[in-house]
């Protein structure tokens, strides 16, 4: 059976998507891992140093234009970016030119006769003007310079929050199908690691942008300064560049296998520690400790090769880049011998172009790989939010009454071969009891979904006071229903916040009365904090009826119309189920009441029984007359009394 109600309005979630990108990924079939995109840890091959200068291959196109529309709401501030970068630029070239200008023009002044300060083809100021000149231009550089990190950092932030709060809208506001099918690790993992590595790689793209513009600066001041040797450069880095191209391809493979192998072995551990007393008892541990250090090996193999190449090719573009100085340099020695003053010059510009054109190597392989997390949270988010988007009447209607009924209702799962309901036939009237009972797989929960809301029929239709559920008043039809399931689950909070289960409008009166409701209200009193002491995670605090009763409370605090409780009592004691039972009894009139059961108790209390059988009514009346006419339902009883 499904957790609580779901939030089930139209999402607000914001997506970068036009229509027809939309459209077009629609059709396209998904390069995510095993299930359908689930990526993670970018960090496998992001956080190696490397050099080079190159933006990403082709295959990260599309999730490269993808994420540049991200920045569309920005442009602003990336336009000031971009600004600040050319004007640090040029204030970097410019004391560097400078420098070695003034430099040389003292130094050639000492050793030869000759004009020095016109060496570079303008006059030079006086080495102490060029000196505060050029001490000046360091120091607004490095102002603009931190003021332009710092717009970085406060526009990742800015859309860190937004990410995140763009998924969890997303994932909240999803149908209930989607929900219920994603695992619950990698929504997690994607909420906090994944988004934090998407900051991270819209973060890279910035300082990238800064360093390419810089470069450009720079590379344009070499070009001014000496042609001959610029050109030579730019001739080398290009030739560079085309010849890392498959290496980059390689990059991204191996990264992407290692994202699929982190989710892997993080889905794998996460399951086998939820299961941890079961492994105790069955005496599984080794083996599943054997079975979870596998799957981190090749976890960790994954990673490795994706460090490996990463780190191979931060060296040897470093090296190539090196080369190429110093190809450039000898070009400008051979072929412009006598010009030492601006040879100098381009050595040192091409210099410092090396450390740029080196972080964006690193930024490059970062980007590559971290852009299939970014698809994949970009997926993610299109599934919960495009395709499994609810849709919902903007006002919808809300009935006099709350009778039931169910015309001929059928569903059956996306994937599944046979229908777990079918032709169902069924009128509950507003304020009875109704019973649900069949064999494991008959439909029960399937039926109890439906009434819920939480899915739709697939055949058929399920009325609610004569108005079909999807033209419901969602408001209304929330606050109406409540269900309590076999699970128990709770959240790791107070009691209060656990009944209350963030409805605000509930206040601790009514808390309390439904407390004492299912006969906690004693033993909740004599808690050390009374209703502000917290249960512990999955209400490891309380015992398995008081958690049941707790969740029992969390549904009837509401008031609702429609309570659904699939197995309520099936985990109580008999005390609880007295209790339990009590409780609902008082709801007579009041609620309708949609128990699946199996304790004899809690189906002979019900005014009718539903039988299913594969999907489908095998018989429905009262417990009596169930009793007298079939043999399954007779049967069932005397098991369960027995
Ligand atoms: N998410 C799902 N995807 C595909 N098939 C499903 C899904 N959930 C249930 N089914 C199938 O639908 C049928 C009805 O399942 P349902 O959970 O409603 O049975 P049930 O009567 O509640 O069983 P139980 O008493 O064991 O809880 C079963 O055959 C089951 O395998
Ligand atoms: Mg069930």
């Amino acid at each position: 059976m499904p957790d609580p109600r779901e939030p089930r309005s139209r999402s607000d979630a914001r997506s970068p998507l036009t229509s027809q990108e939309e459209e077009r990924e629609h059709g396209k079939p998904s390069t995510g891992g095993a299930d359908d995109g689930v990526r993670l840890d970018g960090g496998a091959a992001s956080s190696t140093e490397a050099g080079g200068a190159e933006v990403v291959g082709e295959a990260g196109g599309d999730a490269m234009r993808h994420l540049l529309a991200e920045f569309r709401g920005s442009s602003g501030l990336v336009a000031l970016i971009v600004g600040l970068s050319f004007v640090c630029g040029v204030l970097e070239t410019a004391a560097i030119t400078l420098a070695v200008a003034t430099l040389s023009s003292v130094v050639m002044a000492e050793i030869a006769a000759g004009d020095p300060s016109s060496l570079l083809g303008f006059s030079l100021p006086s080495p102490w003007v060029a000196v505060q000149l050029g001490v000046a231009a360091v120091l607004v550089r490095w102002l603009l310079a931190v003021w332009n990190d710092w717009l970085i950092q406060h526009a990742v932030t800015r859309w860190t929050i937004e990410l995140r709060s763009r998924l969890l809208t997303a994932f909240l506001h999803a149908e209930w199908r989607l929900q219920a099918e994603e695992r619950s690790a990698a929504v997690q993992e994607r909420l906090f690691q994944s988004s934090t590595q998407v900051s991270s790689l819209m973060a890279t793209v910035l300082t990238w942008l800064q360093s390419a513009i810089t470069v450009l600066v720079i590379l344009g001041g070499a070009l001014a300064v000496n042609a001959v040797g610029a050109v030579a450069a730019a001739v080398v880095s290009v030739v560079l560049v085309v010849m890392v191209r498959p290496l980059n391809a390689w990059i991204s493979r191996s990264a992407e296998r290692a994202l699929e192998s982190m989710l892997r072995s993080a889905e794998l551990v996460r399951s086998c520690l939820e299961l941890v007393r079961e492994l105790r008892v069955f005496g599984s541990r080794d083996s599943a400790r054997r079975a979870m250090l596998d799957e981190v090996v090749r976890q960790d193999q994954a990673r490795r090769q994706a460090l490996f190449f990463s780190a191979f090719s931060g060296q040897l573009y470093f090296t190539l880049v090196m080369l190429a100085c110093w190809g450039a340099l000898a070009v400008v020695l051979l072929l412009e011998p006598a010009r030492f003053a601006e040879l100098g010059a381009v050595g040192l510009l091409l210099l410092r172009s090396l450390g740029y054109t080196r972080s964006l190597h690193t930024g490059s392989t970062k980007i590559r790989g971290l852009l299939p997390t970014y698809e994949d949270l970009r997926r993610f988010e299109r599934r919960l939010a495009g395709l499994g988007r609810e849709r919902e009447v903007a006002s919808g209607r809300t009935p006099e009454d709350t009778d039931l009924v169910l015309e001929g209702v059928g569903f059956q799962y996306p994937g599944s071969a046979v229908a777990a309901l079918e032709g169902v036939e069924l009128t509950i009237p507003a304020g009875t009891s109704f019973a649900v009972v069949g064999p494991s797989g008959s439909g029960k929960s399937t039926l109890a979904q439906i009434v819920l809301g939480l899915r739709r029929p697939t055949a058929g239709r399920f009325l609610v006071g004569g108005i079909a559920e999807p033209e419901l008043d969602p408001a209304w039809w929330r606050s109406a229903t409540a269900v309590v399931t076999q699970e128990n689950l709770l959240l790791d909070a107070s009691v209060l916040e656990n009944v209350r289960f963030y409805r605000q409008r509930i206040d601790e009166a009514v808390v309390w009365r439904a407390l004492a409701e299912v006969g906690l209200e004693e033993f909740v009193r004599a808690l050390p904090e009374g209703l502000l002491t917290r249960v512990g995670q999955h209400g490891a605090r309380l015992s398995g009826g008081q958690r049941q009763r707790l969740c029992i409370a969390r549904a009837l605090v509401g008031a609702p119309r429609i309570l659904v409780l699939d197995e309520p009592t099936s985990a109580l004691d008999v005390h609880s189920e007295q209790v339990v039972q009590q409780c609902l009894d008082r709801l007579a009139g009041r609620c309708t009441r949609i128990v699946i059961a199996h304790r004899l108790s809690t189906i002979r209390s019900c005014e009718r029984v539903l039988v299913l059988d594969h999907g489908r009514i095998l018989d429905l009346g009262s417990p009596a007359e169930l009793e007298q006419r079939l043999g399954y339902f007779r049967e069932a009883l005397s098991l369960s009394s027995g």
